[in-house]
């Protein structure tokens, strides 16, 4: 396919890497499940993970026969601590994943090295992170592969789909021939997400955001449309059918004209995140401290607040295309924790987390507006490290 080779060497471009070591795919954690396979992630092996994520990458380690072994997160970054992730190795662990959550990468430098000294693999989940960077590379650079997504949210979007980078050349030949057994997307797959893009093209406004969002997430949990995550997926472990599949013309096309807004919306992202800060700080409230802003591709700026379905109900009314990533540890799950693995009681930072996190938007042109509703809010919000 012509536009399969345009599509990935434009991205190989934008990651300074080579256009054979991109693999695309229906979803991100398609990709990352595949990676794993490639890895030879089997029965009895454990992988670590962020105890901050969204539960698709635990379920990708559990289809596979793997345990998902969790690690907290710390509140300024939300990524996972350095110290905890070594505390977490065992002679069963095979992969450790490290995450660029809300866009921020990881101290990949350190995990690297920790992986070098214990013969383990690594894989950066850069779902959040295309554009980002770490040491002035771009995120996706140091471990032995990457994945990335272009969801609805994600920093460019073909309405779902994802593709994995592979920097470690021994996984190039398995994932290829892994990948011959790829699924097809359906004609009812692809017709549905032309739908989609036309809904989100003429329909999706402040006004009508929440209304469409939830009407959405109704139907994907019922599988009545084609969602981010299908109802399997969320209420329970077991592998969809037809899960791992390939990507879509239709997804290649869109991904090349959105990929050239990528600079312009970088830049924007950052100059509203900026906006966020110094308003933050003003009335000394938490925010994403400048130290950071370096590194961070600000996919969503997250804030902590004392009571999230309040500030939503504010949000709704005012017409702020608010998110809600990730208000849980295993987002969007909201009970049940126990057949994925995860305790509450050990992972207290995770768990706060996502009690009480809501994300302002960084793609806005009306910063002011946002910062207008934080004003609105003051009282909802929490004070700087006062948790
Ligand atoms: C941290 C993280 N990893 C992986 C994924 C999976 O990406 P996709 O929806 O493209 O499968 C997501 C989805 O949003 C995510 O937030």
């Amino acid at each position: 396919m012509k536009n399969e080779q345009q599509y990935k060497a434009l991205l190989a471009n934008f990651l300074k890497a080579n256009s054979e070591d991109v693999f695309l795919y229906w979803k991100g954690r398609v990709a990352l499940y595949a990676l794993l396979k490639a890895m030879g992630v089997k029965k009895g092996d454990e992988v670590i993970l962020p105890a901050y994520s969204c539960v698709v990458v635990p379920n990708a380690i559990i289809y596979l026969g793997a345990k998902p072994v969790y690690v907290d997160v710390d509140l300024e970054t939300y990524n996972a601590d350095i110290q905890k992730i070594k505390d977490a190795v065992t002679e069963k662990t095979k992969v450790i994943i490290c995450q660029n959550t809300f866009g921020l990468s990881s101290n990949v430098e350190e995990l690297i090295e920790l992986a070098k000294q214990n013969k383990l693999y690594t894989i950066e989940d850069c779902t959040h992170g295309f554009g980002g960077t770490y040491k002035d590379k771009p995120n996706g650079s140091y471990c032995d592969a990457a994945f990335y997504s272009t969801q609805w949210n994600k920093p460019f979007s073909t309405g779902v789909g994802g593709f994995a980078l592979v920097k470690n050349e021994s996984l190039r030949a398995s994932l290829k021939e892994l990948n011959e057994s790829l699924v097809k997307p359906s004609v009812k797959q692809v017709l549905m997400l032309r739908m989609l893009y036309f809904v989100k093209k003429y329909f999706l406004s402040g006004y009508t955001y929440w209304t469409l969002v939830r009407f959405y997430r109704f139907l994907s949990k019922h599988n009545l449309i084609l969602g981010s995550s299908s109802g399997e997926e969320i209420t329970s472990i077991q592998m969809p059918e037809n899960y791992f599949m390939g990507i879509s013309s239709v997804q290649i096309n869109v991904g090349i004209k959105n990929l050239t807004d990528i600079d312009k919306t970088l830049i924007l992202r950052k100059k509203n995140a900026s906006i966020y800060t110094d308003y933050l700080m003003s009335v000394s409230k938490n925010f994403v401290p400048k130290s950071l802003f370096e590194n961070h591709s600000f996919l969503k700026y997250p804030l902590l607040v004392k009571d999230r379905e309040m500030v939503i109900k504010q949000a709704e009314k005012q017409k702020i295309e608010l998110g809600d990533w990730f208000n849980s540890p295993i987002h969007p799950v909201q009970n049940g924790f126990e057949q994925w693995g995860l305790s509450s009681d050990l992972f207290p930072n995770s768990f706060f987390a996502g009690c009480h996190m809501i994300n302002l938007p960084t793609d806005t042109t009306n910063p002011d507006k946002v910062c207008a509703f934080l004003d609105s809010i003051l009282d909802l919000i929490m004070d700087e490290k006062s948790y």
